[in-house]
């Protein structure tokens, strides 16, 4: 099935399940050279006059140099379906296995962007600004136990350029 551009506000599912229970794949990069990987830390919502998504990702992340080194990325979301691929798209890094054809996933080359045959909903986004989380910012003490003192997630806050959908 063909994706259609949509706007993203005419999108009712609840952003907070989706990413939560479904999860999702963030992709950056291009066909000469990219990389995935599963998160559901993040939002969807609106800052600096600009529809926007949140991401969150830990920088020893294969895909974290990706995101550094690429304006975009892809946010896809699968609506409950894949959940095998994401686990292993979760669980494995694209350093040591080719990770998308292990899962069984089709890449979708468009522009300077990736994101896969297979989901249902794509965000393409262009990140706007990035900052690393620090420890002297945690209010609530439960926080830090996410950490081992190191390997703070840095927050990539994107605009949504383009929205897809099945
Ligand atoms: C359900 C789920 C959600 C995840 N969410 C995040 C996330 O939001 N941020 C993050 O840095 N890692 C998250 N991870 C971990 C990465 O997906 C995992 O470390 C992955 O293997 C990294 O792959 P890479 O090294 O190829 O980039 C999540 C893993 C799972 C299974």
């Amino acid at each position: 099935m063909e994706f259609k551009k949509v706007s993203i506000r005419s999108i009712d599912q609840s952003a907070v399940r989706s990413l939560a229970e479904d999860w999702a794949l963030v992709t950056a990069g291009t066909k000469d050279g990219f990389n995935t990987m599963t998160v559901s830390w993040g939002g969807l919502g609106e800052i600096w006059g600009k529809d926007a998504a949140f991401i969150f990702i830990r920088p020893q992340r294969y895909t974290f140099g990706f995101l550094e080194a690429n304006d975009r990325f892809t946010i896809s979301f699968f609506g409950g379906a894949q959940k095998k691929a994401l686990a292993l798209c979760g669980s494995k890094s694209g350093r040591d296995t080719d990770k998308v054809k292990e899962a069984g996933l089709t890449s979708v080359f468009d522009g300077d962007t990736t994101y896969f045959a297979e989901a249902t909903l794509v965000l393409k986004c262009r990140k706007m600004a990035k900052y690393d989380l620090t420890p002297d910012g945690f209010l609530d003490d439960e926080v830090a136990d996410n950490y081992d003192g190191t390997n703070y997630h840095r927050m990539f806050i994107a605009e949504i350029e383009e929205t897809l959908i099945k």
